[in-house]
């Protein structure tokens, strides 16, 4: 029998604090950037792949806030490719699949193909090669019938080169005054198109998560066992995420290590919560990330139910021990149970390197599913990939172990509408920030180096939180 000395102290973020330390700057001069592989990002958030969080428009606006949003699988292969899709066409720099129309065509099919699409102007092409462009202007101003598109076109129009910036395109385009340039190689031929308004939204996100093609970054979720939803992603994403409730389990890891050698996309681990997983994993597949923690997330009933858990906070200190040890490119990516900058700021003093949040984000516009009036105030639905609603859909499934597929492990519940997800995101970012100037660390290794942690009791914890005084806000609730 194990003897009550060799009792672990599983610590949660609630059991800890941290102390200030001598600051050197001020939280405006904080830099969060983290980085996962080759992925960098420059708000060290990931939206949780869950069915209530994370969809195309939540993967949008995370990417060009700077962070990453993982696409759930609760969906069939095909609804999950279109969402990488949708992501990676928001704002592609250089266009890749092109509408083009040919000098023959009628003036009226050029007319159709730019309202079905939604596009201003079409490159003229035949052959492949580039012979003109044909505009919206050019188009409403053409009267009469039996015109063809190459009585309208501009002939020889200003093209690019495949190298093109997106700072050089925009000199171009201010000096031609033109909002489209078609993009060819040395032969003349149609490779691509380079849009102004593609070129504005790169000048308004300019810290957004992008890809080298100026696409903005995406991730998604997998089963290890579903190697063709696995392959089918790989083009569309840049990373994919397990999602397994125990990562730490020989079937599991023995079907990533196959996984992972017929793909080229690389991938990020887990979930798991102990110093022995962590190792097992960095040592036997090539992953770029690891999600960690087991239990803490607020939608969870994995530790009630089963009794098992390995709190966040812990997972963090067990998994960045096991990467120190191994010197391993890997980053710890804190998973359930953050509430808000408080929980994140502890997580990275204790070795995350990002944060994964499900919570935070589901009460936002851009989460799936619409808002709900109860008494009076707005929420919307948030519910564990565990939750009976969620498992009702039967596409993450193994999630969970075979022998407890009728064991619910979450619940469904509602969570306060918050509005745009930037102005949460912001605010957390804010918090955060103020975390990391009271540490006195300027950036995420700074903090990991420098926090000096302490654990606090139960009657502390509400101490440090207001107390005594009934805030006016619940007053009024
Ligand atoms: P938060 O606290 O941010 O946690 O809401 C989100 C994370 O919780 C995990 N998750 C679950 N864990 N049962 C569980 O035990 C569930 O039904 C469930 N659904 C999601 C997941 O890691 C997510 O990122």
């Amino acid at each position: 029998m194990r003897s009550p000395t060799g009792i672990e102290f599983a610590f949660t973020f609630n059991d800890v604090i941290l102390l200030p330390g001598k600051a050197e700057i001020e939280p405006s001069d904080v830099d969060l950037t983290t980085r996962i592989g080759n992925i960098v990002l420059s708000v060290p958030i990931l939206s949780s792949p869950m069915d209530t969080v994370t969809e195309e428009e939540m993967a949008i606006a995370m990417a060009r806030m700077g962070g990453l949003g993982v696409l759930h699988r609760n969906c069939s292969i095909e609804e999950q490719v279109k969402m990488a899709k949708t992501v990676k066409r928001a704002e592609s720099f250089i266009i890749r699949d092109v509408i083009t129309v040919s000098p023959d065509d009628g003036v009226e099919e050029a007319r159709r193909l730019m309202r079905e699409y939604g596009i201003s102007g079409l490159p003229v092409i035949v052959d492949g090669k580039l012979v003109g462009i044909v505009t919206r202007r050019d188009v409403h101003f053409a009267e009469g019938g039996g015109l063809r598109v190459r009585d309208i076109m501009t002939k020889d129009p200003i093209t690019v080169g495949p190298d093109i910036t997106p700072q050089e395109a925009r000199k171009i385009m201010a000096r031609y005054k033109v909002e489209k340039l078609p993009v060819v190689n040395d032969s003349g031929e149609l490779i691509g198109l380079v849009t102004a308004k593609d070129v504005f939204y790169r000048e308004s996100h300019p810290f957004a998560a992008r890809d080298d093609e100026g696409r903005l970054r995406v991730g998604a979720a997998i089963s290890p066992f579903d190697i063709d939803r696995a392959k089918t992603l790989a083009p569309y994403v840049d990373v994919l995420v397990t999602d397994v409730a125990h990562f730490h389990n020989e079937n599991v890891l023995s079907a990533t290590k196959r996984l992972i050698s017929e793909l080229d996309v690389p991938v990020i681990a887990g979930n798991i919560g102990t110093y022995e997983a962590a190792e097992e994993v960095i040592s036997r597949l090539d992953v770029i990330g690891l999600r960690v923690g087991i239990g803490s997330g607020s939608i969870c009933t994995t530790g009630e139910v089963t009794g098992v858990a390995a709190p966040t906070l812990y997972a963090v200190a067990k998994a960045y021990e096991a990467v120190r040890k191994h010197s391993a490119d890997v980053a710890v990516i804190a998973d359930g149970g953050i509430r808000g900058p408080a929980e994140a700021a502890k997580a990275f003093s204790m070795g995350a390197d990002a944060v994964m949040l499900g919570y935070v984000l589901a009460g936002t516009k851009e989460s799936p599913g619409s808002t709900m009036m109860v008494g009076g105030k707005m929420y919307k639905i948030y519910r564990g990939m565990g939750s009976p609603s969620a498992r009702s859909r039967r596409f993450a499934l193994d999630r969970y172990s075979k022998p407890s597929k009728d064991i619910a492990e979450g619940i469904e519940g509602l969570v306060p509408y918050r509005g745009d997800v930037t102005t949460v995101v912001d605010r957390f970012l804010a918090g955060l920030k103020a975390s990391f100037g009271y540490v006195g660390a300027s950036n995420i290794a700074e903090m990991k180096l420098k926090a000096r942690i302490a654990l606090i009791s139960h009657a502390g914890m509400s101490e440090i939180a207001p107390h005594d005084v009934k805030p006016l806000e619940r007053i009024f609730e």
